[in-house]
């Protein structure tokens, strides 16, 4: 078995194989939730300006029979790359997680990476993993999903209004000219989301919210988004976005944050209504969302029970000093 450089370039049966692993996966820790799209397991190794992209593959045989794929930050959080590690389960406890976890030292510490943080179902043979390879776990998160059949719409509608001076924008895929300076700064709202350790505050700018959407359109997913707009100042004061990434009935929440100085005005809710409804006129084959939110996550899982969001299973995130 050797362990080798893992990317977009190499061969189409390991991509292939990396993907079949990671529906295999979802099928094992995440059942009754649609697995991700192949589109969704390229995306782990295409690179963007915010983070670079990049992996190592066990083969065995010429075949791929593990692999993990890591996305360093670029323009924060230099010391840490987070890490997803999958060995195919005909092969588990022969030792190829630990001998990709050597090769992962060997790759990440030159660059200047001292933490590598992961996520692992509770009670797994990741979980016992993580454990035994001396990774601290900084917090849970929960795997959400919402019966997007069994929408309250009326309600939706309701609530999917923001008090004045409020008012909302939405769009699909690329955010508009006049908006996305405004929008790249409201990015900031998420460096509020737990994080479970010490982070940088982020760094976003027109040029990563244009090659995010480069991104996500050379991988063929579609974004709907709406924003919250403080008209007196012009401001993006929250934002919520959807993917839908080609898994066929199911569609994956990204980010949603409100800004500081614009909390307490019930824009979280209004946001997340808004979206969900953008969703069901969209895309009407869409039947589930799936999302991940901190467990100490308070007002973000209020806003999500709210709209019909239910707990599947609990994560453990963990942080592994290099
Ligand atoms: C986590 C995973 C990658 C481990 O791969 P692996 O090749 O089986 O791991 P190794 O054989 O190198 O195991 C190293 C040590 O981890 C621990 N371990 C691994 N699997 C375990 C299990 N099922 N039960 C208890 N301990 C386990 C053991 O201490 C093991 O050493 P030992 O076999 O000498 O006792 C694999 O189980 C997997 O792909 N799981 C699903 C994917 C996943 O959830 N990945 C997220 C993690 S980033």
């Amino acid at each position: 078995m050797q362990v080798v450089d893992f990317d977009l370039g190499s061969p189409p049966e390991w991509l292939d194989a990396w993907h079949r692993i990671d529906v295999e996966v979802a099928l094992e820790t995440l059942p009754g939730l649609e697995p991700p799209s192949a589109a969704e397991s390229r995306g782990e190794l295409l690179g963007e300006l915010g983070w670079r992209r990049r992996g190592l593959a066990a083969i065995d045989g010429g075949e791929l029979v593990g692999a993990v794929t890591f996305q360093e930050p670029l323009l924060e959080d230099l010391d840490m790359a987070y890490a997803w590690m999958l060995v195919d389960a005909a092969h588990r406890r022969r030792g190829i997680g630990a001998r990709l976890l050597d090769a992962s030292r060997e790759l990440l510490v030159p660059d200047g990476r001292r933490r590598l943080h992961s996520s692992v179902l509770v009670d797994s043979p990741a979980a016992a993993f993580a454990r035994r390879a001396g990774g601290r776990i900084t917090q849970i998160e929960l795997s959400n999903a919402l019966d997007v059949t069994a929408l309250d719409l009326p309600a939706l509608r309701a609530n999917a209004e923001p008090q004045s001076p409020y008012v909302l924008a939405s769009w699909v895929d690329a955010c508009p000219d006049e908006l996305v300076a405004a929008f790249a700064d409201a990015h900031t709202a998420m460096d509020d989301a737990p994080r479970g350790e010490p982070a940088d505050a982020s760094a976003w700018s027109v040029d990563r919210i244009r090659d995010q959407e480069r991104c996500w359109a050379d991988l063929g997913f579609t974004i709907l988004t709406v924003a919250a707009i403080h008209e007196p100042s012009g401001d993006v004061g929250g934002y919520t976005q959807l993917l839908l990434t080609g898994r066929p009935s199911t569609a994956v929440q990204e980010d949603t944050g409100v800004v500081r100085a614009h909390r307490g005005h019930g824009l979280g809710l209004a946001l997340k209504c808004a979206n969900l409804l953008a969703l069901v006129e969209h895309s009407p084959q869409i039947a589930t969302v799936v999302t991940w939110n901190a467990e100490s996550n308070k007002y973000m899982l209020a806003v999500n029970e709210a709209v019909g969001f239910r707990v599947r299973s609990r994560w453990e995130e963990v942080s592994l000093a290099l």
